[in-house]
Parts: structure tokens; sequence; C-alpha cells
């Protein structure tokens, strides 16, 4: 399975932030957007990322993120010169998913907890999974709806009138079909390759699967100045109170293996001194005590 982060876009909902830096590398309370899709595909055992951005942002985002192999990965970049819709993502990244399957993550996409993204990562086989959020506003979002039987009967996307309360978060995990369906699409109203038309076309087929995500996993998106400052408080809320980090790359790396213990501590090592290298150390000086297994 391959990744591929959507992170382009104009930002121009959070002006005049995004004037001089994309909305993915604006903070979530302590660390980069970006790195938190990031490091969902890299707990998922993900390795070879490629990350789709803006020609200006894209140098940026080179500059953070670098070929990814302090991590264990490989991240290739893709331009979007134009945001023509999030389904394009998989025909720009064609050439890089081959015939792979592949992940598509928006890079505004924040999740914790639960165990129904790890489940569903595991489970994949083919066909196409996407998830269900329950949310009080779906009208902002693709909406799917159930029938009695809990299977997904309709996707539609921003509703007026939305059939279910039922949101469809920004994270896609599709087989090789879906650059050949990402081919056929037409502009919606709006001017874009939707996303929810690709899945429209696996409910078609009987090949989707909704899975809902639980009251134990918290999804956030970060595009209006309020939920970016949401996402922050969420974030630092739950660091402060449990002593553990979201969205952490290296320690994603460091617990699936792509990283030694030793290549952690050589990476954590070139870190200026600052409260994330310190938890860093904490999480390595906990490995050695205890082991992978147990920390
Ligand atoms: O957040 C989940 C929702 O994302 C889904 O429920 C919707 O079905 C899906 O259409 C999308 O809705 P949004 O209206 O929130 O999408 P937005 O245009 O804000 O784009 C989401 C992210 O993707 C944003 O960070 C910018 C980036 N993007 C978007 C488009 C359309 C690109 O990089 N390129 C694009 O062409």
């Amino acid at each position: 399975m391959k990744g591929v982060i959507l992170a382009g876009g104009a930002g121009s909902r959070l002006y005049p932030l995004t004037q001089v830096a994309s909305k993915q590398l604006q903070p979530v309370y302590d660390k980069p957007m970006v790195y938190y899709p990031l490091t969902v595909l890299i707990a998922s055992g993900i390795r070879e990322i490629c990350l789709i951005t803006t020609p200006q942002d894209l140098p940026r985002f080179r500059q953070l993120l670098g070929d990814g192999r302090q991590w264990g990965v490989e991240i290739e970049y893709r331009e979007q010169p134009q945001p023509e819709g999030i389904a394009q993502a998989l025909l720009i990244a064609a050439s890089f998913i081959g015939d792979h399957s592949v992940t598509l993550i928006l890079g505004d996409n924040i999740f914790f907890g639960g165990d129904a993204l790890p489940r569903a990562f595991e489970e994949f086989r083919s066909g196409a999974t996407i998830f269900a959020y329950h949310v009080n506003d779906p009208e902002r979002y693709g909406v799917v709806e159930f029938d009695a039987q809990g299977c997904a009967v309709s996707l539609e996307e921003k509703p007026a009138q939305p059939r279910s309360n039922y949101a469809v978060p920004g994270v896609y995990l599709y087989d090789n079909d879906a650059v050949r369906i990402a081919r056929t699409l037409r502009p919606s109203a709006r001017g874009e390759l939707e996303i929810t038309d690709v899945n429209k076309e696996y409910l078609r087929r009987g090949t989707l699967r909704v899975q809902r995500l639980s009251r134990g996993t918290a999804w956030l998106d970060a595009g209006t100045s309020s939920s970016l400052h949401e996402a922050s408080a969420y974030v630092q809320t739950i660091e402060k109170r449990q002593g553990m980090k979201l969205g952490c790359p290296e320690e994603a790396a460091l617990y699936r293996g792509f990283l030694s213990l030793d290549q952690f501590e050589v990476l954590l090592g070139g870190m200026p001194r600052c409260e994330y290298r310190d938890y860093l150390s904490e999480v390595a000086a906990e490995v050695r005590r205890v082991g992978l297994k147990s920390a």
C-alpha cells in the first residue's frame, strides 16, 4: 500500500495566516499540521509516500520533510498547480501509485485514538474502505446514509439536506481501480473532481466498505481559524493529560520498526534542545527500559 497526502489548496479561509506558509504548514499546537496525517500513514505501516502541494509551497514541504529517510520512509513530491479537486490527487500521483493500492489522506485532517483506522489498514484487501463520523454539521462534508442493516446506501457531497449525520473524513483506502475511476470523472458544478464521485462508483460496484468511527476516535479538520484553534487546544489537552504526544512521525516510525532505537537516538541527537526532543528522549529511555512491545 502506498500513501498520498494532499496538501495543496489556496488556504483562503485562513488568510492572512496563509500568505507566507500554506495551511498544512501551520502549527497545530506544537507541530506542523502535516505531521498528523503523515504520522497516520507511518503508524499504518506505509513506507512510500507522495505529498502533493502547490508549486509555490512544494519547496517548503521539502525543507520540512525531506526525502523521509530520517523516519525510514520515502517521500516524493508532486505539484498540483490549481485546486481542481481532491480526486485529482489520484491522477497526479498515478505514476507513483503504479499498480499498488493507495491511501489518500488530506493534509488538514487530524485523527486520534480508537482502533478503527489501524484495523482498517490491516484488513484492507480490495475495493475501497472509507469512514463515517457522526457530526453536528454534516452539510459541510461528504455525507453517507446507512440502511437499517447498517449498509451504506447513498453518498452525497455537501448536501443542503443531509440524509444522515455521518460525515466522510478525509482518509480513503483504495485498490488500484481508484486511478482508473478518477480518469473517468468529470468536474462537478463547483469545478472539482470530487472524491465523493470516486466513492460513489465503488458503492455502485458493491465494493465500498464504510466503517463507522466510534466515539473513542477524534477526527478534526483544521481548515478554518476556529477549527485550527480547536484542534490545537485538543492536542494540547490530550498531550498534557496523557504525557504522550500525538502526530509524532519519529515515534510512529520507531514503533513500526522503520527506525531502530539506535537510529532514533541519532535522529533526536540532531534536534535542538526543546520540549519535542525531551519527549522523544523519554520515549527512547522507556523503550530501552521495557522494550518496544510494552512501551
Ligand atoms: O475533510 C473531509 C471532507 O473533505 C470530505 O468530507 C469531503 O467529502 C471532501 O470533499 C472534502 O471537503 P472540503 O470542502 O473540506 O474540502 P476542501 O476543499 O477544504 O479540501 C480539503 C483539503 O484538501 C484542504 O486541505 C485543501 C486540500 N485540497 C483540496 C482541493 C479541492 C487540495 O490540496 N487540492 C484540491 O484541489
